[in-house]
């Protein structure tokens, strides 16, 4: 059976049709509206563009928010205001009518699935996503299963805890490892690294023409490569915070394999190799046990379209 796959992404909306290889057609991608309707609009317009192209049953859709356990109903979006309590299923099938049934998946467990089916998790069998973009999510699978918990909102790793009274959260929490191990936490470390050392910053003062809110994560990734001392060392910062959680996450569910994704990802081994060597600093009993296998997510940026459309499927 094939299904439509949908991942609304802060910056863009990404949908096609995928069939139970993992293989997508009809592939569109459209910038992200700030508004919830026309968000709305946006799928429906992409479910009108794929329809005659195969035998679209139900749509998965893949969104940055917790997701209730009826999978429709997005309760809550640290990043997204417009999504608080809000029935993204209902809307969707409201618009699109012809019988279609829409499944609304968490963005990092849609990727997730998509990862552990289709891409760098294949043939593990306990796995932990963990998603590096503007926010930081989950997806935990344990014995081949993607773990919803008892309210649909397992695997939102990005809000625990790390730092007791530390930044502010976009979920209202203080210090949650969102803060400390995303795309957001890269510019701000980045930034006061900059200030403080302006002569070992020279190629990101530049490009962001030395204002703040110019500066977004790929600058900082060039200024690395660049050889800024105080972009790498950003880099090594938020690294370090991913192995720390890992290690954490490695005491209560002990995966073998990690597969690390989203955008700021993509840099490889600026990220993991700091990523790796936290983790087994901080890892318990780390002589005397086997090391999960860090990995860099291979599906790119079409996990979550791959992931929803699979899960839909599932059911
Ligand atoms: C949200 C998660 C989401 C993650 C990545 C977090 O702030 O709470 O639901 O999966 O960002 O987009
Ligand atoms: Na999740
Ligand atoms: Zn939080």
């Amino acid at each position: 059976m094939e299904t439509l796959g949908i991942d609304i992404g802060g910056t863009k909306i990404a949908g096609g049709i995928c069939d139970e290889k993992g293989n997508i057609r009809c592939l569109q991608r459209v910038p992200t509206p700030e508004d919830a309707a026309d968000i709305n609009a946006v799928v429906a317009g992409i479910y009108q563009r794929c329809k005659n192209d195969g035998d679209i049953r139900s749509i998965g859709i893949s969104a940055a928010g917790n997701v209730a356990s009826d999978r429709r109903t997005v309760s809550f979006a640290a990043n997204l205001p417009a999504w608080n309590q809000y029935p993204l299923a209902d809307a969707i099938e409201n618009l699109i009518g012809d019988g279609v049934k829409v499944v609304v998946e968490n963005d990092a467990n849609a990727a997730g699935w998509g990862e552990y089916r289709f891409g760098a998790g294949r043939g593990s069998r306990d796995m932990i996503m963990i998603t590096v973009g503007t926010g930081v999510g989950g997806a935990v699978i344990v014995n081949g299963q993607l773990a919803r918990g008892g309210f649909g909102m397992a695997g939102e790793i990005g809000h625990m805890v790390m730092v007791p009274d530390g930044e502010a959260c976009g979920c209202g929490l203080l210090g949650c490892a969102e803060q400390y191990a995303s795309g957001s936490a890269l510019e701000r470390f980045a930034w006061s690294a900059a200030r403080r050392q302006p002569c070992q910053s020279e190629h990101l003062l530049e490009a962001c023409e030395y204002d703040r809110s110019k500066l977004i994560g790929p600058m900082v990734r060039d200024a690395a490569r660049q050889g800024d001392p105080t972009a790498n060392e950003a880099f090594d910062r938020i690294g370090e915070w991913l192995g720390r959680l890992m290690a954490n996450l490695a005491s209560v569910l002990d995966p073998d394999t990690f597969v690390i994704g989203g955008g700021v990802a993509e840099v490889g081994g600026m990220l993991l190799d700091p990523a790796r060597a936290a983790f087994s600093r901080y890892l318990e009993a780390s002589m005397y046990r086997q090391h999960a296998s860090i990995l860099e997510a291979k599906a790119g940026g079409m996990a979550g379209v791959i992931g929803a459309a699979d899960l839909a499927r599932i059911d």
